[in-house]
């Protein structure tokens, strides 16, 4: 057996569905542990692009079970949506996808009222991606969600939407001046959903502990990253749920002593997508080109990311937070042909150095990086699947972010083909050899 905790490093979209992918053909089993249509994870095989937004990103594997557990929050919408588009490019998800009936559901007033919170909040937004994901989890803290098994209980999930119904009118009308909802049209159109995905809503709590129990490879796979984490993120500017590895057992229901391994990803720079403290961010023509070479682009909401530097105190950060045993840098061929890479090994605030970030949002929006400047490379590391084959400059910058991360790094990932990787040890194998 083997259990595998994939997880962002920095703000999202450090590369995780291209890993999963490529991890998930060893993998029995991959299971979404959190979040919700806001994340998009690309996954680039033979020629097709697929974004896969709840769908675990092993589904391209026919015998890898995928599970969205009950962390996840579904717009079952969108995740017919992602069933079809999969169907249409031949890949059956219906045949392996298994989906938590503990998850919560996103309704279209979740959606209405963070449009609306977005908009009066004005210049202190956050910049969310307009899913509905915050006023989802809001439900489920407050004990008046609605879950993915109540929507084969029609009587319940009648009684439940109205009374949510009526409490998001009054809020809707009366604070934000918005349109109200019809109860009966939104139950009417998830009850078509229901009957489309019923046969795929079990208790994947038990599913996912029978194949640890059975000595399955498991991967779990988090969306967005670290300093989006609710908890131990830069938080308020943050997503609504557990993104770091502590979300991966509240979110499967698999208890600490079955995970394995953590393995980290982060980008060769840094990224970050929406409002918040952005250190290392480049506002000038090197952010700009690191923009462009990167497709800096989100996968779901198409929005420009802010770009940067690689920022050692963030991956560092990491690392504690989730225990990561072991690393993987991505796109580190975004980075061919450049003069000199900036890489941040600390903070300035009001002149006094400082090595960890910073619990206060405030706090940190000042810091200054304090930077080492490394020279780059001329030569492309596009597509190189062999260490060897990397430009010694490149091989020196690896080192010195295994160095600072005091974290070994497994894997490199030289394009966004599932090849195009540098694989120095599996982190799922060894995570199994462990045991
Ligand atoms: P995720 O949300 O963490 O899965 O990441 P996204 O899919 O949102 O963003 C990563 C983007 O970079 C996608 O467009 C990937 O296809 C692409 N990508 C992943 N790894 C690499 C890499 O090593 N090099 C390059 N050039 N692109 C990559
Ligand atoms: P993946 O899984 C990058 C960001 C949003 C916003 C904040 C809150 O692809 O890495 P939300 O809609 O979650 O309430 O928005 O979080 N965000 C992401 N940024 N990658 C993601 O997912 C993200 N999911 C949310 O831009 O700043
Ligand atoms: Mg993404």
């Amino acid at each position: 057996m083997g259990v595998l905790v994939v997880v962002g490093s920095q703000w999202g979209d450090e590369g995780k569905g291209k890993i999963v992918d490529l991890l998930a053909k060893d993998a029995d089993m991959v299971v979404r542990y959190q979040g919700g249509s806001n994340a998009g994870h690309t996954v680039v095989k033979g020629g097709q692009k697929y974004v896969f937004k709840l769908i675990p990103s092993g589904v391209l594997y026919r015998g890898t079970a995928c599970v969205i557990g009950n962390g996840v929050v579904i717009d079952p919408a969108d995740l017919i949506a992602e069933m079809d588009g999969l169907k249409a490019k031949g890949v059956r998800a219906d045949r392996h996808l298994y989906i938590s009936q503990a998850a919560h559901v996103i309704m279209p007033y979740h959606k209405a009222i963070e449009k609306a919170s977005e908009t009066h909040k004005g210049g202190r937004r956050i910049g969310t991606t307009g899913r509905g994901i915050g006023p989802a989890y809001v439900d489920k803290m407050a004990r008046i969600g609605i879950r993915m098994g109540d929507l084969l209980d029609p009587p319940y999930f009648r009684q439940q939407l109205e009374d949510n119904v009526a409490e998001t009118n009054a809020l809707l009308k009366t604070l934000y001046g918005a349109p109200g909802f019809e109860a009966e049209k939104i139950f009417q159109e998830y009850l078509r959903y229901a009957e489309r995905l019923k046969d795929m809503i079990v208790d994947t709590g038990l599913l996912v502990h029978h194949a640890v129990a059975k000595g399955k490879m498991v991967v779990l796979e988090g969306a967005q990253g670290t300093h989006l984490d609710v908890d131990h993120g830069t938080y308020p500017y943050v997503t609504s749920s557990s993104a770091a590895a502590g979300g991966a057992c509240t979110g499967t229901g698999l208890g600490p002593t079955c995970v394995d391994a953590v393995l980290g990803i982060a980008k060769a720079y840094t990224t970050r997508v929406g409002s918040g403290p952005f250190p290392t961010e480049l506002t000038d023509n090197e952010g700009a080109l690191l923009q462009r070479r990167g497709n800096e682009f989100g996968a779901v909401t198409g929005r420009e990311r802010r770009c940067g530097w690689y920022d050692a105190v963030l991956v560092r950060y990491a690392v504690r937070v989730n225990g990561l045993t072991s690393l993987c840098i991505t796109k580190l061929d975004v980075l061919d042909g450049l003069g000199e890479i900036g890489l941040c090994t600390g903070y300035k605030f009001k002149g006094k150095k400082l090595a960890e970030i910073p619990s206060d949002v405030a706090m940190l929006g000042v810091c200054e990086p304090v930077y080492e400047t490394w020279p780059g490379w001329t030569k492309s590391t596009t597509a190189v699947k062999a260490y060897r084959d990397l430009p010694r400059e490149a091989r020196r910058y690896l080192a010195r972010l295994e160095e600072l991360a005091k974290c070994p790094i497994d894997i490199i990932s030289t394009g966004a083909k599932r090849e195009e990787t540098v694989v120095l040890r599996n982190p799922l194998l060894r995570a199994k050899r462990k045991r």
